[in-house]
């Protein structure tokens, strides 16, 4: 009862503005997680339906390529650890995968929106958010009629409990792909007005989520766009302003702003639409830049070395491929030491940087209201 209180009072305090309460001290019993989002999150759904990613990915913690876009365990696996979960099945890997503890229906190159690019021609994945949101429902409806026409456990095994999707967490990182869309095809000035429609249908993912039972949300917001390395090692000469004081590209910084900006005002929006849900909204943003802007001080190389991968202005070898860098053929292996560097690949991540991200935003430091995720409690429970 104390906590329905509770959080009726958090609902109410959100929708007048006032400051948020202070989080419940009681962590819940969290016995899934359902994931959405793009290669930051992928545990290998874009590498179950197109080609796997082979060395050196996945070198540092699986020894092995395990499907993700680092030499490890991403940020995703880090919650699922944090919770005493294990990490998460890709919803289309049809090979030995466990659902037990729910599935994860992120892929590489996924956006918001449906785009006009294809796997094919950008590296864009045809599983959109609404895509991934109609495979949970698929994933929810038919695990649901196997579970329970199940006679024993052998028959269950690897199936969540149907009970169990009104008391997961539902985390969501997506975005940046459909920034870098905007920024390919519009220019990043007019990328600014295709903002409003891209968070409005991330909206609409929530809301049928929530149609679904969904109640307890875990939403990122995208992170600093103008600091991927990759773009950082194609840059000479930048007129003045370009880049801010660290060397990121100012504008596409401050497009992944506004794009954050609109999309906590609609986050705050939708608890007061669904105020039998709980939605954290979490910076991962400040987390990310806070770690770029003080690599040192943290202990990495500085932001904007590439662990895997040669880029310079028009040559680049990918991460785990074979090219010509300066005439000489080369492979693009990985780095000596990974655990110094923040970038794996020059987009994304390496291991002790997502330990690292992940570390400051699961105990709520970034999150609002201040929740840790262990508390991101579904208040009532007794949907089905
Ligand atoms: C894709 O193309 C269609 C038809 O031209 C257009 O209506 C739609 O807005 C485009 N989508 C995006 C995301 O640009
Ligand atoms: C479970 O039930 C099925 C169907 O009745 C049966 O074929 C199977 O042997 C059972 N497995 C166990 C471990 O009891
Ligand atoms: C290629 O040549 C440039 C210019 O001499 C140099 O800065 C760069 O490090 C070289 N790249 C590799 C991979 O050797
Ligand atoms: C979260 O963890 C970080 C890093 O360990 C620490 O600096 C911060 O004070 C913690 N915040 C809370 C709210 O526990």
């Amino acid at each position: 009862m104390a906590s329905i209180v509770f959080f009726l009072a958090l609902a109410a305090g959100v929708a007048t503005g006032e400051p948020s309460l202070p989080p419940p001290s009681r962590a819940c019993d969290i016995p899934a997680i359902y994931n959405f989002g793009d290669s930051n999150s992928d545990t290998g759904g874009i590498a179950a339906a197109f080609y796997p990613p082979g060395s050196p990915s996945g070198e540092t913690f699986f020894k092995r390529p395990a499907g993700r876009g680092s030499d490890g365990r991403l940020i995703i696996d880090f919650i699922a650890e944090k919770l005493g979960l294990s990490y998460l099945s890709a919803y289309l890997d049809s090979i030995k995968a466990d659902y037990t503890h729910g599935a994860n229906f992120a892929t590489g190159g996924s956006t918001i929106r449906r785009i006009n690019e294809s796997w094919f021609a950008n590296d864009v994945s045809p599983f959109s958010l609404d895509i991934q949101v109609e495979q949970f429902n698929q994933f929810k409806d038919r695990t649901t009629y196997l579970y329970k026409k199940a006679e024993n456990e052998s028959q269950r095994r690897n199936l969540p409990r149907p009970e169990d999707f009104a008391k997961a967490i539902y985390t969501i990182d997506i975005g940046q792909n459909d920034i870098a869309y905007c920024f390919r095809t519009l220019g990043v000035e007019a990328s600014r007005a295709a903002i409003p429609d891209i968070v409005n249908q991330f909206a609409t993912a929530v809301q049928q989520l929530y149609g679904k039972g969904a109640r307890a949300f875990w939403i990122h917001n995208t992170g600093p766009i103008g600091c991927l390395p990759i773009t950082y090692a194609k840059i000479h000469n930048p007129p003045k302003g370009y880049l801010d004081k660290i060397g990121c590209v100012t504008g596409h910084n401050a497009i992944a702003t506004e794009f954050n900006k609109q999309l906590k005002a609609k986050v705050i929006q939708l608890r007061s639409y669904f105020p039998r849900a709980v939605l954290i909204y979490v910076d991962m943003y400040s987390a990310k830049y806070e770690l770029i802007a003080n690599a040192k001080d943290q202990g990495f190389d500085k932001w904007s070395t590439i662990c895997c991968g040669y880029h310079d202005s028009d040559e680049d070898v990918y991460c785990g491929n074979q090219g010509k860098i300066n005439g000489t053929e080369v492979f693009a292996g990985s780095c000596k030491d990974p655990t110094k560097v923040i970038s794996w690949d020059g987009v994304h991540y390496t291991e002790a940087a997502n330990n690292w991200i992940a570390t400051r935003i699961t105990n709520g430091s970034f999150s609002d209201p201040p929740f840790s995720i262990a508390t991101t409690c579904p208040d009532d429970i007794s949907v089905s």
